[in-house]
Order: structure tokens, then C-alpha cells, then sequence
């Protein structure tokens, strides 16, 4: 059922007794006409010249091409948001999902609203998915009668990669919050999960092959309260002697990429190596050049001791590893880390000398790149491509490596200079692990730093310097939220939102397009939507 009638836009610029008279109506009446204002903003909304909208009202059905499964999954979607029922009987729906929209980007969306009723095409599936996201923010802080004027509204992010990573390893977050994080990427417009599964702290992904890994080093028997004292003086710091536990069974994971599927989030998995591998060292203490023992660390920082790169069982180990990994998560994109990895115990171990010796290699750098290398060897067979950190540029990129630039710009620029594809998460706009605030009394103690919502907003992921061809690299951005001080669920929220309202405009806006004050006129609505979805966020704006 379609109901026409003449829209608010009728009055505007008309005398003010009756603008008074149509604004106590609308308080009479409780309803509200919709302004499709969201973040991200859509790149155009352009309202009929008939000032007509249409009221949305629960008998309303979905219609979708009944042949294609990810489309009845879009509609199921779009009636649970709309309040809607999903109707097989698509010539007759009131909103009908559609493929089809002309466009290069396959996550473009069009939204029509006019007499027919409203219709919402993707350029393929996942542009469908953003178009029901826009419709769903646009009206979801709504009571009463909602009033969609006849519009055509449409939007194209300007980036493929549109990430969020978040570190389960320092803390362990449960499937259920794992899922809601999800949901939050997606609200955003977000396709991707950089999931970081293992450091010194915590090891998190189960491999049935190596199973000491899931049970032993997985466990970590305390943790320093308060902030760290670092290498120095660990022996001195004040422990909790609480053990952080848990670790995802691959049943969990293979649950959580089919979660993230439906609402196209691709999940990259990050299994760091050769440094931050102190966890799995402690259960199998050959992988170190010392051999041990290793314990798992209750301290934050970056340790000494890193994989044996000389030591033919560390590739056996992390082929064992990375082949379930691929089992698990069908992403093309694997991280392999590289970060934070000393090379001194390389310098001394034998083992790892004699390799160098073996290869022809000058210096250590090119060590890490040597395993690199057969990761990517390895990885590849299985129709993957390597992600690492931008330390994997300084022994020399292994041949597909991506990169990811979060020393600052540099990193991404030198690898788009080499034609490495690149995703830019500078310490500079992207760690929201750090103080949102200038206030730190105001808000729970965190790593340091100061990453306001404002600049993150202000973020530019494509760096000066590179000619337009070298530009294409970079394949988007993304926030890096590291947990050594987030303790909850509830404070990861908050440290996520709403820097992450911010970053998606960096990743779906055109530079051009992009406006703060505007911008924290429609978080504005978008906080009550957090509000009403159960959302923790950080309520001052900086
Ligand atoms: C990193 O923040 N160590 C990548
Ligand atoms: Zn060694």
C-alpha cells in the first residue's frame, strides 16, 4: 500500500503562520519526514520537485529477485531495519531490491522513493547492502509516522579497502562481542575486519594440528595493572593475578566469517610473525633462537626474543599454522605481520647466521624477508596474497606483498612507488587506542597519545608525492583499535565510536565532499542511533 501525499517541502519559504501551524501538526501527530542526512554521507540527494513523499508504514512488504540467496538475505536485512515483511511476490513490493545499477564500483547504491514506491539498487549485491544501511539510518531515530520524501539518493565510497582492526590478543573479546563489533562495522559502511589473533600476550586461534597452542598459550596468568613500566622493570611492576584466557575454536571463526559475509565484511586474519610470538614460544620453545623457556608476557611492549629464522621447524610450524588459517578464513588477503620484530637474537643464533650464510644475505632485514618470502610462496599455492606491516619494506618487499603504512606515510608511499598495493593506518590519524580527549582524567587510561575525532575526520589516506598511476595503490584505510588497555567490551565501544563515524566518511567521501561541522550535524543523529542500538561512545567531541 502506497500512501502520496503533499510533503513539508511544500511550506518551506511560505508565510510563517503556517509554517507555525504545520510545525504544531507535526508535534500533534509525532511524525517526522526524513532528510536521508547520514554518515556516510551519500554523494547525492536530490529531492522530487513535487514536495510528495511516501509514508512508511509496517504492512509495507520487501520484494528481491528470488533466485539469488545473497538478495533474499539483503531483504530479510532491509524488513528487520524498516520494520517491514520480506515478500516473494516482488511485483507487488513496496520496496524492491534490485541489481543492476550501471556503475564501475560494486558498492554503489541508488535509492528511488517515488509513487511506485521505493526501490534500492547496488551496482551488485554489497551496493544493495549500503543503499538498505542509508534508508536504515536515515529513518531508525524515528517515531511515530515516518514520512520519506520522493528522492533519489546515491552513494559510491571512494575506496575498496575500508578496515577496522582489532586486537583480541592483549584482550580476549567473546564471539558475541566479536558479532556486535560486526554490526557496528557495517552500520558504518566498513568491509573490512583486520582480525589480529596472536601476540606475546595471548595466542587466540585454535589449530587442531598443534593444539597446545588453543590450551597452553592461549593463557596468560597475569597482567600489569595500570601503565606499563615497559622492559625496564617488570619484576617491580603490580600484577593482576587474574588470568586473561580464551582463544576462538575454528567452528567459532568459520561462524564469525559467515556473520561477516552476510553484511560484506571480508575478515583478515593476522597471525604476527616473527616477532610478537612469545605465546606460541612458550608452548613450543624451539621456535626461539634461545630455545627458551619463554613465558607468556603480562607486560606490554616488544620483545627481544622472535621467531629462529634459521631453524627449518619455525616454517614447519607457521605452514602448519597458516594452512588452517587458510581453512578458516577464505579472505585473499592474509596478514602476516612483521612488525616490532628485533632482529639481536638473529645476530648471535647460529642457526639463523648459518641461513644467512646459506642465502647469500648481508644483513638480517633480509632475514625477515626471507621468511616473507616463503610465506608468500606458500600462501600464494593456496591463492592468497601476503599483507604485512610497513617493516616487511626494509629487507626488500617480497614480489605481492601489500603493505600496511602505519609508521606514519612512508611506508605506503615507498611501496605505491614500487606498485605494492597499500592500506594507510598512520599512528598519526588511525590508532584510536589512543586518548580521544585532551582531558586524560575524563576518560579510562590508555596507551598515550591524543587522536581526536576531529582528526581522524581530517585524514587524507592518499599521501602527496605520488603521480595519479602510483595513487591507485592505495587500496583505502583503516582504524587500529590495540587492546592492551581496553578491558571490556563496553570500553572497546567507547574508544571505538565515534572515531569510527569519522573514518568512514575518510573512506566512502571524495576529499571535496568531506565537511566536519557539517559532519557532527549528522553524527548527531547518528549518537542516537548508537543510543538506540546499545552503543557505547564517547559523548565530547574534540
Ligand atoms: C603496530 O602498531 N605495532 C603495527
Ligand atoms: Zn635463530
Amino acid at each position: 500500500m502506497k500512501i502520496e501525499v503533499p510533503s513539508a517541502f511544500h511550506f518551506r519559504g511560505s508565510k510563517s503562520f503556517l509554517l507555525f501551524l504545520f510545525s504544531a501538526a507535526i508535534c500533534l501527530c509525532a511524525c517526522a519526514e526524513v532528510n536521508y542526512q547520514v554518515v556516510p554521507l551519500p554523494q547525492q540527494i536530490s529531492f522530487d520537485k513535487s514536495g510528495k513523499y511516501m509514508l512508511l508504514t509496517k504492512e509495507m512488504t520487501v520484494g528481491y529477485p528470488t533466485d539469488n540467496a545473497q538478495m533474499k538475505r539483503n531483504a530479510e536485512f532491509a524488513a528487520e531495519y524498516l520494520g517491514l515483511s520480506v515478500t516473494s511476490d516482488k511485483k507487488n513490493a513496496d520496496v524492491s531490491l534490485m541489481l543492476g545499477l550501471k556503475s564501475m564500483n560494486p558498492d554503489a547504491y541508488a535509492i528511488s522513493v517515488n509513487k511506485k514506491g521505493i526501490t534500492i539498487q547496488g551496482a551488485s549485491e554489497s551496493g544493495v547492502f549500503y543503499g538498505i544501511q542509508t534508508l536504515r539510518k536515515s529513518i531508525m531515530n524515528e517515531t511515530g509516522e515516518i514520512r520519506l520524501p520522493y528522492a533519489w539518493v546515491c552513494g559510491s565510497p571512494r575506496f575498496s579497502y575500508r578496515g577496522t582492526e582489532l586486537d583480541c590478543a592483549r584482550h580476549f573479546f567473546p564471539v558475541s562481542f566479536i558479532k556486535k563489533f560486526i554490526d557496528i562495522l557495517a552500520l558504518h559502511g566498513i568491509n573490512r575486519f583486520h582480525w589480529h589473533l596472536t601476540d606475546d600476550q595471548g595466542w587466540r586461534f585454535e589449530v587442531k594440528a598443534l593444539p597446545e597452542l588453543a590450551k597452553k598459550a592461549s593463557v596468560r596468568s597475569c597482567t600489569i595493572i595500570g601503565k606499563n613500566v615497559g622492559l625496564s622493570d617488570p619484576d617491580n611492576a603490580i600484577y593482576d593475578d587474574t588470568p586473561e584466557t580464551g582463544y576462538y575454536t575454528q567452528e567459532e571463526m568459520r561462524e564469525i566469517v559467515a556473520y561477516a559475509a552476510e553484511r560484506y565484511i571480508t575478515i583478515i586474519p593476522e597471525i604476527d610473525l616473527p616477532g610478537h610470538m612469545i605465546a606460541a614460544m612458550s608452548v613450543y620453545p624451539y621456535l626461539g633462537c634461545t630455545g627458551g623457556p619463554y613465558k607468556v608476557w603480562g607486560i606490554w611492549g616488544v620483545a627481544d626474543d622472535v621467531l629462529c629464522a634459521g631453524n627449518p621447524k619455525t616454517l614447519e610450524f607457521l605452514k602448519t599454522v597458516y594452512g588452517e588459517l587458510c581453512e578458516v578464513f577464505p579472505s585473499k588477503l592474509i596478514h602476516i605481520g612483521g612488525d616490532e620484530s628485533p632482529r639481536v637474537r638473529w645476530k648471535t643464533c647460529p642457526k639463523c647466521q648459518a641461513k644467512m650464510k646459506e642465502l647469500g644475505l648481508t644483513n638480517e632485514a633480509q632475514l625477515q624477508t626471507y621468511i616473507n618470502k616463503e610465506m608468500e610462496a606458500f600462501l600464494a599455492l593456496r591463492g592468497r596474497q601476503i599483507i604485512g606491516w610497513d617493516e616487511t619494506l626494509e629487507g626488500g618487499l617480497s614480489e605481492n606483498a601489500a603493505v600496511m603504512s602505519w609508521r606514519g606515510y612512508e611506508g605506503g608511499t615507498a611501496a605505491a612507488k614500487l606498485h605494492h598495493q597499500v592500506v594507510m593506518t598512520p599512528t598519526s590519524h588511525c590508532y584510536i587506542d589512543y586518548y580521544q580527549l585532551k582531558n586524560r582524567d575524563a576518560q579510562p587510561l590508555a596507551i598515550g597519545g591524543y587522536l581526536p575525532l576531529s582528526k581522524v575526520y581530517s585524514m587524507e589516506p592518499v599521501p602527496d608525492g605520488l603521480t595519479k598511476e602510483e595513487a591507485k595503490y592505495i587500496m583505502g584505510a583503516q582504524c587500529n583499535l590495540w587492546t592492551e588497555y581496553v578491558l571490556s567490551p563496553d570500553h572497546a565501544e567507547y574508544m571505538l565510536l565515534p572515531r569510527l563515524a569519522a573514518m568512514s566518511e575518510v573512506q566512502w567521501l571524495q576529499p571535496e565532499a568531506k565537511n566536519y561541522e557539517q559532519f557532527l550535524t549528522r553524527l548527531a543523529s547518528l549518537e542516537q542511533s548508537y543510543r538506540r542500538l546499545g552503543y557505547k561512545f564517547c559523548t565530547a567531541h574534540e
